[in-house]
Parts: structure tokens; sequence; C-alpha cells
């Protein structure tokens, strides 16, 4: 098992069975002393930056509570027009800066390797959450979480990841930590939103079974997880594209009941139109739950990270 003191959170493909298996050990037992009260102070005294140049809810809040029921402290920002960089300074230069205030950083930028970048300059720890279309690991570990609470195992379970597989960053690390897994993997888009090519390859060459298909009510009725997304307005070149496909897939509640009324819905959130609001008070829609679940995953992160169990 890789020593997690010290390591950057960048990629899902960083991850080896045994890691993933450490972390969500680490996170179920911290769920279980969140439940008794226990006392959980284990980064008293250590300060998180969380730097978030692109929107976010979840990730940012989730990794703030982290901190705070770690019994740390955070500073941040939520949007890059609040700091410096709105005059001009590099991406470098803020974290260099910031990297002489916190032990660990959070950050999200809508550079692809950006993450990457900052962790070459940083003394902290960085945790990426979120580089353009490219990585979202802590999101793929907290989905991996989730199956794992819902349905009790990833082996042995079929996976269909749908909607924007193009340009969604948690399928892309989601990928590289089910293929730890005895899983399959369905792959549902619009063939203008296919999983990347070099993804696909990567899958090929270690022997991952995946398949891809537009048909999203076929690969309903064998899947045990429904992993919705949405279609990534933001990184679009043309609008025109976007709204040609931003309807693509619309799961609805008689979609479910009329073929797999045992089947796991998940969506890493902000949906739009992906999943109906009359899906969510169905038993298997997961998708509160996964946001719930990325406060243990991303406390298990830190506290590894900093050598702390
Ligand atoms: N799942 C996710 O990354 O959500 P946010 O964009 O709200 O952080």
């Amino acid at each position: 098992m890789t020593a997690f003191k010290g390591m950057d959170i960048l990629d899902g493909s960083q991850f080896s069975r045994p890691d993933i298996d450490r972390i969500l050990d680490v996170a179920a037992d911290f769920d279980r002393r969140l439940e008794e009260h226990l006392s959980l102070d284990l980064l008293h005294g250590y300060v998180l930056g969380t730097l978030f140049f692109e929107p976010s809810t979840r990730t940012r809040l989730s990794f703030e509570t982290a901190m705070h029921r770690l019994g740390g402290s955070v500073i941040g920002f939520s949007s890059a027009e609040s700091t410096s960089t709105a005059k001009g300074e590099t991406l470098v230069d803020t974290i260099r800066t910031v990297d002489q205030y916190v032990d660990l950083i959070a950050m999200r930028h809508p550079a692809v390797g950006s993450a990457r970048q900052a962790a070459s300059v940083a003394r902290a720890p960085v945790l990426n959450g979120g580089d353009g279309a490219g990585q979202h690991p802590t999101q793929a570990l907290l989905d991996a979480f989730t199956i794992q609470r819902e349905r009790g195992s990833l082996d042995g379970a079929t996976l269909v990841l749908c909607g924007d597989l193009k340009n969604g960053r948690t399928v892309h690390s989601g990928v590289e930590i089910y293929k730890n897994f005895n899983c399959r993997l369905v792959f549902v888009s619009p063939e203008a939103l296919c999983m990347p090519a070099e993804i696909l390859d990567g899958l090929r060459r270690q022997g991952v079974d995946f398949q891809e298909t537009a048909d999203l009510a076929g690969a309903i009725q064998k899947a045990d997880v429904l992993y919705m997304t949405r279609i990534q307005k933001e990184r679009f070149a043309d609008p025109e594209e976007y709204e040609r496909l931003k309807g693509s897939y619309i799961l609805t509640r008689a979609m479910i009941e009329n073929s797999n009324p045992r089947l796991t819905v998940m969506h890493p959130l902000p949906r739009v139109s992906e999943i109906a609001v009359d899906v969510d008070d169905l038993q298997g829609a997961a998708y509160f739950r996964q946001a719930r679940n990325g406060v243990f995953v991303r406390m298990a992160l830190m506290a590894l990270v900093m050598g702390k169990i």
C-alpha cells in the first residue's frame, strides 16, 4: 500500500486497490465516530486552504465541513474574481503565496493539469477538487464509497455511466477507481460526448470489461448502478452544440419502475435536467446520500495525507 503522508491527490489512477480499501475503511470509521459524537480532533492546529477558481457547492463545502469535523481551520475563496487573479496574478504565484499560510490545499481550476502544476510548487499537499475536464479524484472515491454503502460491494456490479463522458471529470476519475474492482462498465452517451479515446485505450490495455452504447433504456435493464452526469455547458466552445445535446438523457421514475426497481441511482450533482425530481424519493435514489459521503471521504483523505492515521 502507498504511504499517504504528504501525498498530493491529483488523479484517480494513482490509487491501488489496497489504497482505495484503506481510504474507504477510514471514511466508514469517521462516519461511525461522527454518528456517536466521538471527538475527532486529529487536525487541530492545521489550516486547509480552499482555492476555488470555478463554482462549487459540494466539493468546497464538504472539504470545509470535513476540516471543521477534524478540528482544523479553513481559509479560502470561492471565485477567482475576489482574488488577485483578477489583477493578473498567475496560478503558480497564488499557490506559492497561499502555501505560506496553510498545511493543505484543496483546489478547483478550469485548466486541465492545474492541480498538478500547483502540486509541483507547493510544499503543502494539494487535493484536486476538479481541473477543467480532467480529473476529480476525491469525487470518484466518494462515489466508490457510496456504491459500497448502497450495495455492499463494487465487485460483481454493473455500473452504467451516462451523459457527458467527454467532459465529465467525475467519470474520468471514476473509471480509474472502478478498474480496480471486478465490475462491468457500460458507457452511455451521444457519440459527440463519448469517453475520450485515451481513457478507452487505457482501459483496453488493462483488460477492463466495458462497452459503449447510446441506449440508456437498454443499459438500465442490466445495471446495478446508474451514474447520471450533467452535460457540461461550460466546456462547450459552440453554444448551439450544447443546445443540441443538453437534453440527451432524462431519467424518469417510470423508466426505473418499469425495468429495474432495484437500481441504485447516483449523480455527482449539480443536476440540470438529467434526473426528473420524481426519482428523488425512490429508495435507490442515492445522490444526496452520495453528497453526504463526501464529508467522510474527504476527512479520510486529509487525515491520511497529514499522517494522522
Ligand atoms: N460534485 C461536485 O463536484 O459538485 P460541485 O460542483 O457542487 O462541487
